[in-house]
């Protein structure tokens, strides 16, 4: 059956080379006589894998040892409740930048294990730019959480200023989609389901100092020291995700940041020269600095929005609605989205554009 092309914000594109080593792997992986999905969490095998995933997160994101590369359970929102358990203390207060709904919920996520405090946000302008950057917060908080990538409104925080507070960042949507100075962050964590795999995962990367000072006695499973101890395997590890994942690093790794992050570029470009001068789509945000190049989000009028969805159904392009919240079209163009599926989209947009 001929594939769609695939605009999905997540679950999201997969290459093909990874499909087909994920399907020879469902058979037989390796030569262990066994599938990918009945590997031992605690064989020599998997312990290699997640060896090589780590290894390959190192290397992608130049960092050394000082860092620890975990793989939990339960994708970005285990995520917004594991890292307040972890790093904030009691008595101290977190601070978030409220730039979209998933900050939001990071928000809410992380007033149930302690104090927090919204540093800056940009919800009275419906998360359509980023909020301002606050530099300097005091008292100084635990942590300052922010979203590099806002998967649901199509902003992104391309410069990250400086500020007086260790940075933590929801890299859902963004991780390795472009060259980015990983050593400036305390932690930082992305869900799988996009540039790096299948849902239920999630990577999360920590500087060790601040692991150190983590002071709540916690259940292992939910504690970044004893996964970082036990190598991720404190239960039985979700090993086809992390293989999914370890297969995506080998992918990302062989196609290179530079390239992958030109691409990106190139793609995001062709959408928003067309919005830009479209009578008939607009784009969500307008400006031109906060504009993301993983979601490019747009508007028309709902006879339009109809018309076009259709047209896309009947070209095979899949995976453009907008998220229930924004309405309009969203379309995420992570890495494994080809140049070419683009283009695609931008000559159907021009077409329709003449004949609405
Ligand atoms: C930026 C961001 N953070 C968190 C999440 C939540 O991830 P999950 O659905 O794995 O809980 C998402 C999901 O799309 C996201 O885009």
């Amino acid at each position: 059956m001929e594939r769609k092309i695939n605009f999905n914000a997540g679950p999201a594109e997969l290459p093909g080379e990874v499909l087909h080593d994920v399907g020879r792997a469902i058979h037989h992986y390796k030569r262990t006589g066994l599938s990918i999905l009945e590997l031992p969490h605690r064989s020599e095998e998997f312990i290699e894998i997640v060896d090589e995933a780590n290894q390959l997160v190192r290397e992608l994101c130049g960092l050394g040892e000082e860092y620890d590369i975990l793989w939990l359970h339960g994708g970005g929102r285990m995520q917004f409740c594991m890292l307040p358990m972890n790093l904030l203390s009691e008595g101290k207060t977190a601070a978030y930048i409220e730039s979209g709904l998933w900050a939001k919920e990071a928000i809410k996520y992380a007033g149930h294990y302690g104090k927090v405090q919204v540093a800056a946000t940009s919800e009275p302008d419906g998360y359509n730019s980023l909020p301002r950057w606050p530099s300097k917060i005091s008292p100084k908080p635990a942590y300052l959480h922010i979203t590099t990538n806002n998967t649901i409104h199509g902003t992104q925080l391309h410069d990250i200023p400086e500020t007086n507070a260790p940075l933590v960042a929801d890299m859902s949507s963004d991780i390795f989609g472009q060259a980015r100075d990983y050593s400036r962050f305390a932690m930082f964590y992305a869900t799988a389901q996009k540039n790096l795999g299948v849902p239920g995962l999630a990577l999360a990367v920590i500087n060790k100092d601040i692991l150190q000072k983590s002071a709540r006695d916690l259940p292992p499973l939910l504690s970044y020291r004893e996964q970082a101890k036990e190598n991720s395997i404190v239960n039985t590890a979700n090993v086809f995700a992390i293989y999914t994942s370890l297969l995506m690093l080998r992918w990302t790794k062989a196609r290179g940041l530079a390239t992958l992050e030109h691409d990106n570029r190139r793609k995001a470009a062709m959408l928003y020269d067309l919005l830009d001068s479209s009578a008939v789509f607009r784009p969500r945000v307008t400006e031109r600095a906060d504009r993301s190049i993983m979601n490019v989000c747009f508007t028309t009028t709902k006879a339009h929005e109809a018309r076009f969805l259709a047209l896309c159904d009947k070209n095979n392009i899949v995976g453009i609605k907008g998220h229930r919240y924004t309405g309009g079209f969203r379309v995420s163009l992570y890495n494994p989205v080809s140049v070419d599926a683009v283009e695609t989209l931008v000559s159907l947009m021009r077409e329709y554009e003449r004949t609405a």
